[in-house]
Formats: C-alpha cells, structure tokens, sequence
C-alpha cells in the first residue's frame, strides 16, 4: 500500500513580498482540500479538481477568477486534467466565461471523445453540459487590467506568468498531482496565462505533456512557468521520461527545469508525484509557491531551499 499524497502549487514566478502570504494560505489549504476530498473516499481526479477549483476561486491565484488579461482585455483560460490509470485526458484553451475551467476539463475528459476544446466550441460544450456561462467580464478583476495597462506602457514581451517586475497582478498558474493508496495518479492543472499575452494564445496549460502529464505506471507532473518554453520542452512528459529511465521524482524535477532554463532561456516550475508517492519539487523562477499533504503532515515552500512542516492536529 502507497501512503497516499496531495502535493499543490500556486505558480512560479518572481512573486512579490507582499504577496508571498496570501499564496501559502492558498495552497496550503488547497493541499488540505484534495487531501480531504481523497481520504473521504474521492478519487485521485477529484482530489485534483477539488485542490484546484479552490485555487481557481481564491483571486491570489492566475486562474478562474483573478486571470491575467489578454491584449484586449479578457480573460481567457487553459486547463488540462488527466488520469493516471488510462490516460484519459481533458483540456481547454482560450476558455471564456467559467468559473471553474477544471470542473469543465473534466467533462471533456469523460464525456467526450476529445482531449482538447477550446474558444467558441468549448463555451458550446459547457451549455451542451448544463455548466453556467457566466455574464462577459465577470472574471476580468481591476488588478489584471491596471497590470495589463503597466505591461503595456513597459512594453516588451510575455515572458512569465508572474511579471518579472513584481507586477501585483501577475499571480501564478495553478496545479495539483495527486496519488491514493493503490498508486493510482492523476493531475490537474489551470491558468489565465501569462500577462501582454495576444488574443487566441493558447499556452503549456492546455496541453497534455507540457502543462500536465499522468501515468499509474510512473507518476503525474503538473509544471508552471513560461508556457511557450514549457511547450517546446514537453516539461510534464520530459519530467516523466526521467523517470521512467530510473530518475527520483525529485532529481527528475529539478534536471529537466534546469536543463529547459539553460537551453531556452526561461524559467518554469513543476510538482511531481510517483506511483509510489515520492514528492519532487523544483522551479528557476525567483519563487514558487507549494504544499502537499501525507497522513498529519502539511509540508510547504514558497523559497528555494524552504521546506516548512507542520503538524494538522485537528483533522487526525
Ligand atoms: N476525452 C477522451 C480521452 O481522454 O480519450
Ligand atoms: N504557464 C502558463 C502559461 O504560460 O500560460
């Protein structure tokens, strides 16, 4: 029997000061929620949505409400979830107007025989499923347009999720990767994508072995970061491929993002989980908020070289 793990993270990304609490609020609870959800007899896909939709509501987090904005102004979502057990997988891009794009990832997921929607035909699957179509604009939040409107006075081009000047409304794709007791994996992972990006950009998120990736017979990856270098790379998969070659979770985390970094030049994170329930966690942005729950245990970071423990007394 495998000890089972609920491992979050909240994007990498220069995060500023003062919003490093707010995001380990975020994905500590988040990481609490799945763990909840998966011992309370929920599969590992609904550990995973349910770690995420968490995320996707808080407005710390770039997903759901509090995306990032497009050059025009709206926001438009990626989302991918998959499942470990027979690679079944469900993915968005350009995603307008709902609340939990991980819920509807999910439908694709089951209830089609696609891997990925995106723009107009997905807003026509969400009615086809009864899934609310929220009024426009009702994701667009003050902080992402004032950060929009810097970027756009700075100039230059979309490199990160999370602005490299410490822009407040630049705040983090999320993602969780899950394993229950029987080694089974799965991942979730959501995002508004990345800040001055153009119309119709569709980024890592919604892509299955950049932005997330799961297999029962190795292990599942959700990766954050700078989507376009992530798709070049195949993150999630290379991360995979690592470790099928005999690679930890961990060394197989922290090779593949540094080798992308020095190979294409940007930064990007990742949380990994094996069959076997070993954690690998890594980033080469400035920061990267993470936690996972095991058993009592609820472990998290947001520094490199930061790994804080704590006890959950109450829900023992
Ligand atoms: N959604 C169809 C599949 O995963 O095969
Ligand atoms: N990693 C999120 C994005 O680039 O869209």
């Amino acid at each position: 029997m495998i000890e089972p793990v609920v491992l979050v993270h909240g994007g990498a990304g220069n995060i500023p000061t003062t919003r490093v609490q707010e995001k380990i609020d975020g994905v500590t609870k988040a990481a609490k929620i799945g763990y909840k959800r998966l011992l309370s007899g929920g599969s590992v896909i609904d550990a995973v949505e349910a770690a995420v939709n968490f995320m996707e509501d808080d407005i710390a987090f770039n997903a759901g409400y509090g995306s990032i904005v497009n050059l025009d102004g709206q926001v438009e979502m990626d989302a991918s979830i998959m499942d470990g057990k027979n690679l079944q997988s469900g993915c968005l891009g350009a995603l307008k107007d709902i609340k939990n794009p991980i819920s509807l990832a999910r439908l694709v997921m089951e209830k089609t025989p696609h891997c990925l929607l995106v723009g107009e035909g997905a807003t026509k699957f969400a009615k086809s499923q009864n899934v609310p179509i929220l009024p426009p604009g009702t994701l667009v939040t003050p902080v992402a347009l004032e950060a929009l409107e810097k970027w756009k006075k700075k100039g230059g081009i979309a490199n990160t999720e999370i602005g490299p000047d410490q822009n407040p409304g630049s705040v983090g794709t999320v993602g969780a990767v899950a394993v229950d007791r029987y080694g089974h994996v799965a991942v979730a992972t959501s995002t508004g994508g990345i800040n001055g990006k153009m119309v119709g950009r569709v980024g890592d998120t919604a892509i299955i072995g950049a932005g997330s990736y799961a297999d029962d017979n190795i292990g599942a990856v959700s990766t954050t970061g700078h989507g376009d270098t992530i798709i070049k790379y195949c993150l999630a998969h290379a991360i995979i491929k690592s470790m099928e070659k005999g690679l930890s979770a961990q060394d197989s985390t922290t090779k593949n993002i540094d080798t992308m970094t020095e190979r294409l030049k940007n930064t990007a994170g990742a949380i990994t989980i094996s069959n076997k329930g070993e954690v690998g966690i890594g980033f080469s942005s400035a920061r990267m908020a993470w936690a996972y729950q095991k058993k009592n245990e609820l472990h998290y970071g947001i520094e490199h070289d930061q790994h804080c423990k704590e006890l959950i007394e109450e829900e023992c």
